[in-house]
């Protein structure tokens, strides 16, 4: 059964929003949108663009004949998005709890598909909530990618919907994720304001119970790969929540169960064979993993297992395995294998 705030969401994103103009805040914006995506982006239809409600780029690389999932996927723009990156043998699943914002992903299929090229669609959009999505008939370790663009703020149930992510991914899967969380929890009262709520401000998560809860359901590393402080951009509602402060985060992870809650050193390196599409000169991994091509790296346990045992495998040479430990890795900048300049590469995550 839908609760209250599930109700209020169908209702201002399927009747009072009409497009991003409507918006109350521009927490719903994106900016540093790759080449690649702007490119695609042109090339959709407008009604799906000027639905977009999203804020960042939860699209990752090297997702080429991938089952992607985008959880809330509104008016399909990172659907359609993705429909052209994985390609005619890819597929993507858009699922979202409104009516109406399906209705116009939906419209739109037929006309993507030939603009793409296709002989059929590879792109299907189904009717499903986030915290159950077996409601929208997902089953256990089915999608290689699941993707969110400002949603899992709106979810009433957080820990449902993140158990759902790890239960639909198949293992090396990746979640990847824009959504807004605050630096701190956010007082009930603001939580029952509905225009709050809806413009994606006051269910955001503090970002150290996001930490917690992923810890909790077995997710003990995830990195950042992008932040952004948002601004409100309306007097009003910046009087409303005064002192907190609200980030826009793309966050990624993995289905690795084996990850440790800390870095660890095995004496791993780790190579970027400048391989994945867009990505000739480089690679970051989050936002202090940036690996150059052909240049070795020394990395802790779990940033070999994420680019060693995921599909971003064939795209890296990884030396070494966890036979041997030699103590906790060192989180700061870690020197790339040979090089006297330890700025050139980062830490791990945790
Ligand atoms: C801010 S909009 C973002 C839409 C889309 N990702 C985009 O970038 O344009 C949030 C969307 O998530 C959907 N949504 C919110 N909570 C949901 C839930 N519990 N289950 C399924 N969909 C949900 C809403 O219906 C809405 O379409």
């Amino acid at each position: 059964m839908e609760t209250l705030t599930q109700q209020q969401v169908q209702e201002y994103y399927g009747r009072q929003l009409r497009t991003q103009d409507d918006l109350q805040t521009n927490a719903c914006c994106t900016d540093d949108i790759p080449l690649e995506h702007r490119q695609i982006l042109a090339q959709l239809e407008p009604e799906v663009l000027e639905k977009y409600y999203g804020c960042g780029v939860a699209v990752p690389p090297a997702v080429e004949g991938c089952t992607v999932l985008d959880l809330g996927s509104g008016s399909g723009r990172d659907a359609y998005l993705l429909s052209k990156l994985v390609g005619e043998q890819g597929h993507v699943i858009g699922v979202d709890m409104t009516e109406e914002q399906l209705a116009v992903a939906r419209r739109h299929v037929q006309a993507h598909t030939e603009r793409f090229g296709y002989q059929q669609p590879n792109v299907e959009f189904r009717h499903g909530y986030i915290e159950d999505l077996r409601t929208a008939n997902i089953p256990d370790n089915s999608v290689d990618v699941v993707v969110s663009n400002c949603v899992i703020n709106l979810s009433t149930d957080k820990e449902a919907t993140y158990r759902e992510i790890f239960r639909v991914l198949k293992p090396g899967g990746e979640l990847h994720i824009s959504d807004v969380f605050a630096d701190r929890r956010i007082p009930e009262v603001l939580r029952q304001d509905p225009v709050l709520y809806g413009e994606c401000l006051s269910g955001a998560m503090y970002t150290e119970d996001f930490r917690r809860l992923l810890h909790h359901i077995g997710i003990r590393d995830y990195r950042l790969t992008a932040s952004r402080l948002l601004t409100i951009g309306n007097p009003e509602i910046e009087q409303k929540v005064g002192n907190i402060k609200f980030y826009s985060l793309t966050v990624r992870a993995f289905k690795l169960p084996h990850l440790e809650d800390r870095c660890e050193d095995h004496g791993q390196v780790a190579t970027y064979l400048g391989t994945l599409p867009g990505h000739p000169h480089a690679f970051s991994l989050d936002d202090h993993h940036r690996f150059e091509t052909g240049r070795p790296m020394l990395v802790c346990g779990n940033t070999a297992a994420m680019v060693g045992e995921t599909r971003y495998a064939t795209h890296f040479r990884v030396i070494g395995d966890q036979s041997q430990h030699f103590g906790l890795f060192d989180c700061g900048p870690s020197p790339a294998v040979g090089a006297d300049d330890a700025s050139a590469a980062g830490g791990c995550g945790c």
